[in-house]
């Protein structure tokens, strides 16, 4: 297993690319089951979770090849209606192919995701859409078993905005008899280039980006050709490292229109974010200053963004406090943040943070994608030497994110962990 070890205290200053967004990859990944023949996909970025949104796919007869950036999906043939435990279980987002399935197949076997480190993650809301819209589901050794001859046209209302649980129906909808209406749809940018891609597709939708979408379902979709929008967290990500390196750096292909809550917050820390020609100026400050923040579906402060934040509340000049509200235990990134000197007390879904003049590297170990992500950060701004091991939770979601940090002045490298 590799680990990465980080020597802290180098300023960050230089140029990088932000790459694709793997939460819009994820379900146009998906959506290529609605379509026979091939759709080009392009700026997808290299990640674990992209190899197993394939292996699911190839698993239900579907081509699936990548070269560099760029793949080509080929749902021709559809073989199997089976998204197997064995992958469900390493990323959730495989539950993506429900809705398409039953729409190309009118049938779908897909194992339930379970529990994950950051929360329960129930997908009730999914499977309540997929009712409304006909299709009969019962819940069979840990697996959804959903059948419909064709989907038809319903209103839903979902209770609490879900990405992945608009992303399902959407799909879902495109293929069915009549009019689909999703109130209290999720607005991340992520769900809005689906619905591009599926427009593409020929899908009928409108109200893209806001909480009502609308689908008049259309008898068939033919392949598209598509440019993934580039990752607004891993860039969140980037920001901040500068923001604690006294950085000055510059992002190529970042998505400043996505980021509006983002970089309001990192600017009233003192840090500069400026559009410059084609990217995104972004320089750190000496004296990072205290900002509360309280995680929201978008267009509010992204829970993906959170753990993030914290590193760089913890070395700010005094007291923040960051409220969770989307996931109930997504603060365990605080004990290995404890350990390199950072004050934070947690109190049921909020986080006092009392900044520190410093953190001292330490051993530390990751425990999700966007934890993982805040040690390494915290390891940048750290005196001495951090090593974050279980870094595959890395891998799932940033595509050579200590490449991109090396690239940018800091001392940090990947090295295989023995046993
Ligand atoms: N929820 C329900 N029932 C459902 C679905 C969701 O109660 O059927 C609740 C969840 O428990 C949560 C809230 O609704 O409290 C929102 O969850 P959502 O469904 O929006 O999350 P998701 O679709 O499973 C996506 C991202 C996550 C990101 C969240 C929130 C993908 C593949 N994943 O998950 O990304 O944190 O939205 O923005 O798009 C990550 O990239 O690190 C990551 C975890």
């Amino acid at each position: 297993m590799d680990k990465i070890v980080i020597r802290g205290g180098e300023r960050l200053i230089g140029e990088a690319g932000v790459s694709g967004s793997k939460n819009a990859s994820l379900p146009i990944f998906a959506a290529s089951l609605l379509t026979e023949g091939e759709n080009l996909l392009h700026n997808v970025p290299r990640l674990q979770d992209i190899q197993t949104i394939s292996k699911v796919l190839k698993n239900l007869g579907v081509k699936v090849h990548g070269e560099g950036n760029t793949y080509r999906i080929d749902a021709t043939e559809v073989t199997n209606e089976e998204a197997p435990y064995d992958l469900v279980k390493t990323m959730r987002a495989s539950i993506l192919v429900l809705g398409p399935l039953i729409a190309r197949l009118g049938k779908a076997r897909v194992s339930l995701p379970g529990g994950c480190a950051i929360g329960a993650r129930p997908i009730n809301l999914h499977l309540m859409g997929l009712e409304a819209m006909g299709a009969k589901i019962e819940l069979r050794s840990g697996y959804v078993e959903a059948k419909a001859d064709r989907l038809k046209g319903a209103t839903i209302s979902f209770d609490t905005a879900t990405v992945t649980g608009t992303e399902n129906l959407m799909m879902a909808a495109t293929l069915a008899k009549g009019k689909t209406v999703l109130q209290n749809a999720a607005m991340e940018p992520e769900v809005s280039d689906l619905a591009n891609v599926l427009k593409k597709m020929g899908a009928k939708i409108e109200g893209v980006g806001t909480s009502l979408i609308e689908i008049e379902g259309v008898e068939s979709l033919h392949p598209t050709e598509h440019t993934v929008i580039p990752d607004r967290i891993e860039a969140g990500t980037l920001m901040i490292a500068a923001g604690l390196t006294r950085g000055n750096i510059k992002l190529l292909k970042c998505p400043f229109r996505h980021m509006e809550t983002v970089i309001l917050k990192l600017r009233e820390t003192g840090m500069e974010i400026e559009p410059e020609g084609e990217g995104v100026r972004v320089v750190g400050t000496r004296r990072i200053r205290s900002v509360d923040v309280k995680t929201q579906p978008y267009p509010g402060f992204p829970t993906d963004m959170q753990a993030q934040f914290m590193t760089l509340m913890s070395l700010a000049r005094g007291l923040s406090i960051i409220t969770e509200t989307i996931f109930e235990n997504r603060f365990i990134h605080v004990n290995e943040l404890q350990r390199m000197g950072a004050d934070i007390r947690i109190q049921g879904n909020t986080a006092i943070i009392q900044g520190v003049e410093s953190l001292n590297g330490a051993k530390v170990m990751a425990s999700d994608l966007r934890a993982s992500a805040s040690l390494i950060l915290a390891g940048l701004a750290a005196d001495g030497v951090t090593e974050v091991s279980r870094v595959y939770h890395l891998d799932r979601g940033y595509e050579g994110l200590e490449k991109k940090l090396a690239g940018l002045g800091a001392n940090i490298r990947r090295v295989k962990e023995e046993g």
